[in-house]
């Protein structure tokens, strides 16, 4: 438990909530930033929320001046990839311009830890399909090219006697809190555990695979699925590692394996005990074969320590929460 608070932009989304919620577990003092344009107000079950921009300069200063803030976690972004090759500018406004903004109040105000939500994104399409963080960084859309320039400013930044940081490159991210407290309720998902599950549970007629002719062992895609929850526990760890006196880092998030499309479909249909209505679609445009993150950093840097390091786990969660959408469970929350 720390005296100081830990400002946590975007902790009202999918990913943020989840390390909201694990903070809170641990005693942490926390506040939440969130313009609620894909976050929802019950997701943050620890702390205050206060609603508004990441690119709002006088609303940041209004914060760090009332509040003892040494570390940020930033989540705040605009995350559907197709929807930044169509307006890139919306991407480096969000994800680079404000995130400008933050840094610089930030560090106006003594910010001393920031961990950063990256992503895989950053690598584009890394030969043989294996990233380690040595891979050259090469994005094929905005959105990986606008975290990658987050990431640029923290490294020129911590250089220049700023604040230490963590950027942590996530793999896909998928599943909810177990006890299904919270759960990923992004509107328009393109994620493909979450449209196996939406389908599961009606709500969407079928699902796509995209692409049956890829050099794979079964011709589909193979990604490195982590279980938000273990995601999540790497945020902790980087922020005791920060307070520990840990130098700057950039750090995978996977677990090092992978599992096709066809391997996450047939575990959707024995979490729901029914099959699926599958279509088989062509490839979607800039899609790798194979995705999987080299992991021995991570585990080297902090000690991180995954406990949902299996698919089944991860589609029964994210099933479980479907339902309670689909059911629409008043403890449960989606968009309209
Ligand atoms: C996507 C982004 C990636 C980002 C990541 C995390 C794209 C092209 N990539 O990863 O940059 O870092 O999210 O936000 O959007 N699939 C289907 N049917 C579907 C959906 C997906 O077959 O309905 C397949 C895809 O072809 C892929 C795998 O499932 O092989 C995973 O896809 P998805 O969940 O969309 O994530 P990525 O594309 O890997």
């Amino acid at each position: 438990m720390a005296d100081k608070k830990i400002l946590v932009t975007g902790g009202a989304g999918y990913i943020g909530s989840h390390v909201v919620r694990q903070l809170g577990n641990n005693g942490e003092n926390v506040i939440t930033l969130d313009n609620l344009s894909t976050g929802f107000e019950a997701a943050v079950t620890a702390g205050d929320l206060i609603v508004g921009d990441t690119g709002d300069a006088a609303l940041l200063d209004q914060l760090f001046s009332d509040h003892s803030i040494d570390t940020v976690m930033h989540f705040a972004a605009h995350t559907i990839v197709p929807e930044s090759v169509a307006n890139p500018l919306k991407y480096y406004g969000n994800n680079t311009a404000n995130s400008r903004t933050l840094l610089e109040r930030a560090t106006e105000h003594g910010v001393k830890y920031i961990v950063f939500s990256s992503t895989a994104a950053v690598y584009g399409i890394p030969p043989g399909g294996h990233a380690s963080e040595t891979t050259p960084t090469s994005p094929i859309n905005p959105y990986g090219t606008s975290k990658l320039m987050t990431e640029w400013m923290l490294r020129d930044l911590a250089l220049a006697g700023g604040p230490s940081y963590v950027s942590l490159r996530y793999f896909n991210v998928a599943g909810c809190e177990p006890s299904g407290t919270i759960g990923q309720s992004t509107p328009k998902a393109t994620l493909l555990v979450k449209v196996a599950c939406e389908a599961a549970v009606g709500s969407r007629s079928s699902v796509a695979i995209f692409g049956t002719d890829f050099p794979t062992p079964d011709g589909t895609g193979l990604r490195d699925y982590i279980h938000v929850e273990d995601l999540a526990t790497a945020h902790l760890d980087a922020l005791t590692y920060l307070r520990d006196g840990g130098k700057p880092a950039t750090l995978n998030c996977g677990y090092g394996h992978g599992y096709s499309v066809r391997e996450v479909l047939a575990a959707v249909e024995r979490a729901n005990g029914a099959p699926l209505n599958i279509s088989e679609e062509p490839r979607r445009a800039g899609d790798p074969p194979e995705l999987v993150a080299v992991v021995d950093k991570i585990h080297q840097v902090l000690g991180w320590t995954p406990q949902f390091d299996d698919l089944d786990t991860i589609v029964r969660t994210s099933l479980a929460w479907e339902r309670k959408i689909a059911a629409q469970d008043p403890s449960a929350y989606w968009a309209d």
